[in-house]
């Protein structure tokens, strides 16, 4: 059976960006693969070092994961931290990055010119610590959305020059995925972008349905199409792709043939989108805050995955020591 592995940082509450791109993914690998998905804790360090937050952050992400239906009976669903192994693998894979490779990542850059008071050597090898994620588990396959497409470059040359490296056909070369063809990009309310935490422009899964609405009425569009069948700008494309993940097709397709005839109401179009997110999103966030609050079963689930995410990952680790030339005393 071919193995997954993803993951999801501890920042905030999961949007519809991270739902879409990656949560429907991993919710459909459960049945048939191999599967771990995890808190990426470590990687939250890189921007949000707050001793305060973190544990509640973390709380709440695998509150929503499970809510969101992944089932820990199926998969190992586990938190970062709780596997040192990964911080090991992370310092042996160090070793064979390059700093022209790591300084010319997109994330990087970004991340450097948003927090210049803190360009740390943790943003820096952030994509190593991310292979070290996925291959510790040995994984065929990486359910991401369109954003992480670079890392999981990064992570396909660290796997395959380790072989390289040592001479042997160790690690899987993982392989980014989606259901459909191409990854996936949600995008944000504000014209332009994708969907993020820390762009203030997202819509999350435990959101209230007041701010839902207030949010979606919000949104960027334009002055509306003056021809008929004109292209559609980018504001007002991006919310026919969000209408794309949680509204029907004879919805997309009135509102589209709306637009078409020069005859669309921004306001109609924005109402039905307020609603359809809202009836998507309602039974999840129903179920995240039963179970944010159910601290017994929340300690079982981290436990259940400690355990079983320990095992996979101590194995990987002994054995690349082993390939290194490590030997005991
Ligand atoms: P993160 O926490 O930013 O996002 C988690 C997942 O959500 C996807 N995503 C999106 N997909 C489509 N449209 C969007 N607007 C959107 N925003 C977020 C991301 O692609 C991701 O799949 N580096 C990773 C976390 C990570 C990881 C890993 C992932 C650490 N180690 C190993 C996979 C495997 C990150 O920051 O994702």
């Amino acid at each position: 059976m071919e193995t997954v592995v993803s993951g999801i940082r501890p920042t905030g509450n999961l949007h519809l960006g991270n739902y879409f791109g990656a949560v429907r993914n991993f919710l459909k690998m459960q049945e048939n693969y191999n599967c771990y998905f995890f808190i990426a804790d470590y990687h939250s360090l890189t921007t949000h070092p707050n001793p305060k937050d973190l544990h509640g952050n973390v709380k709440q992400v695998l509150a929503e994961y499970l809510a969101a239906g992944l089932d820990p009976e199926k998969s190992t669903i586990y938190i970062q931290s709780d596997v040192p192994a990964v911080a090991e693998l992370t310092l042996l894979l160090n070793m064979n990055a390059y700093l022209g490779e790591l300084e010319r990542t997109t994330s990087f850059k970004d991340k450097a010119r948003q927090q210049p008071e803190n360009v740390n050597a943790g943003l820096l090898t952030y994509p190593v610590l991310m292979a070290a994620d996925i291959i510790i588990h040995q994984a065929h396959k990486v359910p991401v959305g369109k954003d992480q497409e670079q890392n999981l470059e990064m992570t396909r040359k660290f796997a395959s020059r380790f072989n390289r490296i040592y001479k042997q056909d160790y690690f899987n070369i993982p392989r980014p995925f989606n259901f459909g063809d191409e990854l996936i990009k949600i995008p944000g309310l504000d014209g332009s972008g994708k969907m993020g935490k820390s762009e203030n422009n997202g819509i999350f899964l435990a959101e209230d349905p007041k701010s839902i609405r207030k949010k979606v009425m919000r949104a960027v569009t334009d002055s509306g199409p003056t021809e008929p069948n004109s292209p559609l700008s980018e504001p007002i494309a991006n919310l026919f792709t969000i209408m794309e993940v949680v509204s029907k097709e004879e919805t997309i397709e009135f509102f589209k043939e709306e637009y078409s005839k020069c005859s669309i109401r921004y306001g109609d179009l924005k109402k039905q989108l307020a609603k359809d997110i809202i009836e998507f999103t309602t039974p999840i966030r129903e179920k995240i805050e039963a179970i944010a609050s159910d601290e017994q079963y929340l300690s079982k689930v981290a436990k259940m995955g400690r355990e079983k995410a320990m095992e996979s990952a101590e194995k990987t680790v002994r054995e690349v020591r082993e390939i290194i030339g490590f030997r005991p005393f």
